[in-house]
């Protein structure tokens, strides 16, 4: 019964009524097979204008339609409608990133005496957790219904071993949608062995909607007075650099493109920006970390983070090859904010450690909230 209504509201949301066609709540229907095991597709609906969809596979986040002033919602998460599509090829569109979110140089670190030999699969280095990191594995799934929020907590035991990471761990992400129209997501995760954690989540965002072109216009403010700089193969020097005078100024609102050209290195390095920003305040404590406005559909984005750092990645390696939803993913026509420690801290005794140890609990929290200015 179910599955026939989903596939009604999948049908309206593509003239853009989806989203405030629902009432508040989480359906759930069949999205498709992968390894024999089944997945679900979840729709958290709110009645104020915002619907989220996502999936088991991966955590990722399919859809995300948002309101502007007059409450016209636009899907602003680039991915597909399909399950075969993320199966075949993604950029980590939507993705739920473990069990190391960004780089580990050389793909080994030393912890405690012994080194662990991780799957070098970005040139020499390891990104986003290996071959097959959280964003490809089947996760455990339950909706659930609060006072004045709804959604899906997700489950994963990652063995022992999984991508040659110690301990098994035991992880659990919650993915709520407020009545406030804010996206809250919640990391937790133990462990029986010494190990890194870093997890984050990858949805690229355009808030003019997914397809409507590039990211450029919009205007960034990133409460980060410094960042770390990189190497040619995006592995922090282990140096945090101010960003004042440099194109990675965003403490004041400035347009993504305003100096994504520019003649400096790091720019150089990143095909634009993709780098991990310090973020002020207290480690640990939420504090806000980001805030994105698309003057043209006057969509907001407000990022309120634990985590002490965020990686803007601005959609560089897009080139328009790959499609979804009826429209082509060009570059730069997505940004990310993917909050989280830095990157390559296995191998960099500066910074805030990643490594989780048995008896502590690993606790993260991320919002992502919208808003439309008049
Ligand atoms: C992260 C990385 C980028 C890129 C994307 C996925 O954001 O920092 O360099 O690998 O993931 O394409």
């Amino acid at each position: 019964m179910l599955f026939p209504l989903l596939m009604a509201s999948c049908a309206d949301s593509a003239d853009e009524t989806g989203a405030e066609a629902s009432a508040p709540g989480v359906q759930v229907a069949p999205f498709g097979e992968v390894d024999g095991v089944p997945v679900e597709l979840f729709t958290m609906t709110n009645g104020r204008g915002m619907e989220i969809r996502l999936t088991n596979y991966g955590g990722v986040v399919t859809h995300l339609f948002a309101p502007d002033a007059e409450g016209r919602a636009a899907d602003v998460a680039l991915g597909y409608d399909t399950l075969a599509e993320y199966l075949e090829s993604s950029p980590y569109f939507g993705s739920l990133v473990g069990r190391y979110g960004n780089r580990i140089g050389g793909a080994s670190f030393s912890l405690d005496g012994e080194t662990f030999a991780l799957a070098a699969n970005n040139g020499p280095n390891h990104l986003h957790g290996g071959e097959r990191g959280f964003d490809k594995v089947v996760w455990e799934a339950e909706p659930f219904e609060e006072a004045g929020r709804r959604g899906v907590r997700l489950a994963y035991v990652s063995p022992d071993g999984e991508e040659g990471y110690p301990g098994t761990l035991d992880v659990e992400v919650t993915y709520a949608l407020t009545d406030e129209n804010a996206f809250e997501i919640d990391y937790r995760a133990t462990t029986d062995k010494a190990t890194p954690v870093n997890l984050t989540q990858h949805t690229y965002f355009n808030l003019a909607g997914a397809g409507s072109g590039d990211i450029l216009g919009h205007e960034l403010t990133l409460h980060a007075d410094r960042f770390t700089p990189v190497d040619e193969g995006l592995i922090p020097t282990g140096a945090l650099q101010p960003v004042a005078g440099t194109p990675f100024d965003f403490t004041e609102p400035t347009a993504i493109g305003a100096r994504i050209d520019a003649d400096d290195t790091q720019i150089a390095h990143g095909g634009g920006y993709d780098h991990n920003f310090a973020l002020n305040g207290a480690a640990g404590m939420l504090k806000h970390a980001a805030r994105v406005t698309d003057p043209l559909s006057g969509r907001v984005l407000d990022v309120h983070t634990t985590e002490p750092g965020v990686q803007f990645y601005t959609g560089n390696f897009l080139d328009g090859s790959l499609s979804g939803k009826g429209v082509s993913y060009g570059k730069r026509s997505g940004f990310c904010l993917e909050t989280q420690h830095f990157p390559d801290s296995p191998n960099q005794e500066a910074f805030p450690s990643t490594i989780l140890r048995p008896g502590e609990t690993y606790a993260s929290r991320t919002i992502y909230s919208f808003d439309a200015l008049p």
